[in-house]
């Protein structure tokens, strides 16, 4: 009853002179019914357009092909190799990826870069989100897609299974939104099956009467420009309206449905645009004309001719729950659907999500498997790594930018070509910063993912490596599409074709090879990692030779990122963004004689993986090619020679170098004569070739990867560099960058701050934290040592990052070194997130 009364004295606040029809669910029904006609009209229009668009589509392709046969036919036939893809069978194509794999992934919430978005993994998906009002300096703004501006307290999500289940948390201010996310199929459900979501508005204060109002815009869109049906809210359930119906060739026939028991009040708006990535910018131009003419929040209550996307605004005081269900039908009766939205709306779909949380929380607990030590407030961050993780997958279709070499008189006046059409289903590592994929980022996701679904994880894996090139290349940052690409400055846009990435992808395949070998499989998993791994053979073994021979060095063994600027005036240290450590100093002067000592490791790995993968397939031939470049690479006293300090024990990259460098400001004369100060670098002594006496992230790789034997002095100097806290040592982690090093938190540029010169990063803790375990674990003398290094670094890692998510609501890209703060990008839960590895103690066993 209490419930009752409430409910009236908010509709009399509301209603108090601010809207004439407010509490109008029936009014608005009724608005809409007159609409309906109209779509009729709009539906002939539609269908003749489209003829004449067809026809119109055919004469000018007929044309083209007319103008390029003619004209010039050898013009359009060679693709620059460069944009070539490699001539082997498509991962994707395999028959594991496809039939109830591949419908059972259909739908998701592979929108990452928007506070809540579902799509399907298609190129051209019906799409749908929410938006809402929020107030900044006492004005209204929309929130939609993820940015830091917003200044939201905390959100992502705390629960994903990365299928069928997900729940997140947003908090903004004193607003507190919930959005659950669950999908079903049942027999009569069209492709991809059903999808429902629950929005909860609720007051940050338990219990607290809001006086407020939320405004919530729900949205669909089509992105292949198909016009929608407006829904006239039609249904004898007077809980229950319909939002919105059409038809798609994926799915069938749907419908969208709104479901709440409590008062609200509703507008909507439908436009025609294929511009859906600044869909915020309509919405907020729609109401803004409105809060000119009325005075009020409102949507106009118009649609374009043959709308593609509808929004539908829901205000109502808060709290509030609204069910928003998504139902198709392939054959279904009409009476079948009435049960399948009541299952997926309301009480049922209470208890759905109750049980499905429950699973997750179940599966949490076997995969991860968290000692009694693991207090719940850390479990709960654990969840929300893994959650964030899950949740952010997002799947991307469109066409990267590759940079052309400036001989290349491909294209004239044009300084890319394009990369073939292509999708991509990925994790990413920060949904407001870097929703999109990255390479080097993608291996460190996929030791964490593989745990929890391997399903999942290799039909990520698959993706990535069917983006290789002819020549065994991958595009390291996949900016694929209007919405990726809006996010991105344009000096990152351009992929170069001579520039690697880690490849961090042989970490999590070493992992299930053996994993394999450990007998931790079904048969049936084991036969389908086979299969993945028979036709990835032929990419993997392109992608090696792709580094082996491009970015080898000028002795057998050694290896340099190559890419570096050799010319640059500007910077400290010229940088090597093809590393994924950026700005991590090397060799003062880049020239062809360097030797990175992280790519040796990396280049160890990737063959020793190799090897076993063509052990595992029976393939001796070429695994013995493998067996002997892994050989090579982990040979100890070789390794020494070309890379080990022998005074400090310190491994190091070797090249022509100088420590006596600096930035200082200039007076230079720029074009126009003028005179202007800059910051340039100065060089105060000839550089020599010589090892590069930087101790960092780089001077571990040797020990990351196991190569040092257990019983070498070079491993209790190791120990001390980790240990030492004149060096890399921190209450928090581990440094990049050690204390001592000449440029230690030094900028590279007047405008780039130092990134890998210092701040923690986990992902090479993590890989520190595992070599660490494997030391206290294998007999040899410094065995005590390393397990008292690794309980110590491990427990601080876990402290700190529980501490900074308690106090700041978010995970981080990066803690400062000095008082362990959250650094960076926020809700970075890509990498960070192996702090649940890290708290389950699950290393690789390889
Ligand atoms: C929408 O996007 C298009 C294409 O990117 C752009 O030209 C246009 O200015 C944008 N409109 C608004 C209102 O932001
Ligand atoms: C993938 O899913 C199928 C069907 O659920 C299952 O049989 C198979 O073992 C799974 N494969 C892996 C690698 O987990
Ligand atoms: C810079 O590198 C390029 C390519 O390796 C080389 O041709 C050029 O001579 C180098 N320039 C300097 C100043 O070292
Ligand atoms: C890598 O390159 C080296 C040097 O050219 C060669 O000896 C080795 O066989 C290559 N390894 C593989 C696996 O291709
Ligand atoms: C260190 O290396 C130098 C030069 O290679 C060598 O002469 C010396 O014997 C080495 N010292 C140790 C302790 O291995």
């Amino acid at each position: 009853m209490a419930g009752v009364s409430r409910r009236n004295t908010r509709d009399k606040t509301i209603s108090a002179g601010k809207s004439p029809n407010y509490d109008n669910a029936a009014n608005t029904r009724t608005r809409k019914s007159a609409a309906r006609g109209r779509r009729g009209f709009n539906r002939i229009v539609t269908s003749t357009f489209a003829i004449l668009l067809s026809i119109g589509i055919v004469l000018i392709t007929i044309g083209f092909f007319m103008k390029n046969y003619f004209i010039n036919p050898a013009k359009e036939t060679v693709k620059p190799r460069v944009v070539t893809p490699l001539p082997a069978p498509k991962l994707m194509d395999l028959p594991m990826f496809q039939g109830e794999h591949k419908e059972s992934l259909y739908w998701g919430t592979y929108r990452p870069h928007v506070y809540f978005g579902i799509r399907a993994r298609t190129p051209q998906s019906l799409l749908a989100g929410l938006m809402w009002l929020g107030v900044k300096d006492g004005r209204y703004v929309m929130r939609h897609v993820c940015q830091d501006s917003d200044e939201l307290a905390t959100y992502g999500w705390t629960h994903h299974n990365g299928r069928d289940y997900g729940r997140q948390v947003l908090v903004d201010q004193k607003l507190v939104l919930t959005t659950s996310f669950l999908k079903s199929k049942e027999k009569d459900s069209g492709y991809g099956g059903d999808w429902a979501v629950r929005i909860e508005a609720q007051s940050e204060v338990l219990n607290e009467e809001m006086e407020e109002i939320a405004h919530l815009f729900f949205y669909v869109a089509d992105e292949e420009g198909t016009a929608l049906g407006l829904g006239n809210g039609a249904s004898d359930d007077p809980d229950d309206f319909l939002l919105a119906f059409g038809s798609r060739n994926d799915v069938g026939n749907w419908e969208l449905h709104l479901e709440s028991k409590e008062n609200f009040e509703f507008h909507y708006s439908g436009f025609k645009t294929h511009n859906i990535h600044n869909l915020s910018e309509l919405v907020q131009t729609n109401l803004a004309i409105q809060a000119r003419t009325t005075g009020r929040f409102q949507l106009s209550d118009t649609s374009d001719h043959a709308s593609n996307i509808l929004v539908f605004q829901v205000s109502a005081m808060i709290p509030f729950k609204a069910d928003v269900a998504f139902v198709t039908k392939s054959s279904g009766s009409t009476s079948r659907l009435k049960e399948r939205i009541r299952s997926l709306t309301g009480d049922s779909l209470s208890s759905h999500l109750e049980q499905k949380q429950e699973q997750f929380d179940n599966k949490f607990q076997r995969c991860f498997d968290m000692s009694d030590e693991i207090n719940p407030e850390a479990v709960i961050v654990a969840k929300a790594a893994l959650g964030n993780l899950l949740g952010g997958v997002g799947y991307f279709y469109g066409q990267s930018k590759i940079s052309l070499p400036p001989s290349s008189k491909l294209v004239p006046g044009d300084n890319y070509i394009s990369y073939w059409p292509a999708e991509l289903y990925t994790a990413v590592p920060s949904r407001p910063f870097f929703p999109r994929g990255f390479l080097w980022d993608e291996g460190f996701h996929q030791l964490l993912i593989w745990k929890w679904d391997a399903n999942i994880s290799l039909d990520i894996i698959g993706h990535w490596l069917d983006l290789m090139n002819a020549d065994g290349w991958i595009p390291r940052e996949q900016i694929l599409g209007a919405e990726a690409l809006s996010k991105v400055p344009s000096e990152f846009v351009l992929q170069h074709p001579t520039n690697g990435n880690p490849p961090t992808l042989f970490l999590v395949l070493r992992e299930f090879v053996c994993s394999i070998k450990k007998d931790k499989f079904s048969a049936s998993q084991i036969n389908d990692i086979s299969t993945f791994l028979r036709r990835a053979f032929v990419r993997l073994d392109a992608w090696y030779k792709w580094f082996n021979t491009t970015q080898s060095g000028k002795e057998a063994g050694t290896y340099f990122w190559h890419g570096r600027d050799n010319v640059t005036t500007r910077e400290l240290n010229p940088k090597s963004l093809s590393s994924g450590l950026d700005d991590y100093p090397r060799a003062s002067h880049p020239s062809e004689d360097e030797r990175h000592v992280d790519l040796r490791c990396w280049m160890h790995l990737a063959a020793d993986c190799m090897s076993s993968i063509s052990e595992f397939l029976e393939d001796s031939h070429i695994g013995k090619e493998y067996s002997l470049t892994a050989k090579l690479l982990s040979n100890f006293d070789l390794l020494n020679q070309i890379h080990l300090d022998n005074t400090s024990g310190a491994y190091s990259d070797y090249g022509i170098h100088t420590e006596k460098v600096r930035l200082s400001w200039q007076m230079v004369e720029s074009a126009g004569g003028h005179p202007s100060r800059e910051l340039l670098r100065e060089v105060l002594e000839k550089p020599v070739l010589r090892l590069v006496p930087h101790i960092g992230y780089v001077s571990l790789f040797p020990f990351m990867s196991r190569l040092i034997p257990a019983d070498s002095w070079i491993l209790e100097k190791q120990l001390h560099l980790i240990s030492d806290t004149t060096t890399l040592w921190t209450k928090f982690g581990l440094r990049s960058l050690s204390k001592t090093s000449s440029v230690y938190m030094q900028r590279n540029t007047e405008h780039d701050p130092p990134y890998w010169r210092g701040p923690i990063w986990m992902n090479m803790n993590y890989m520190i934290l595992s070599a660490l375990n494997y030391y206290s674990q294998v007999d040899g003398p410094y065995q005590d040592r390393a397990k008292i290094i690794y309980t110590d670094l491990r427990n601080n890692l876990i402290q700190n990052v529980v501490k900074n998510y308690k106090q700041t609501g978010f995970l981080w890209e990066q803690y400062d070194q000095k008082k362990g703060k959250g650094k960076g990008a926020r809700l970075f839960t890509g990498w960070t997130s192996l702090i649940v590895l890290i708290m389950a103690e699950s290393y690789s066993e390889c």
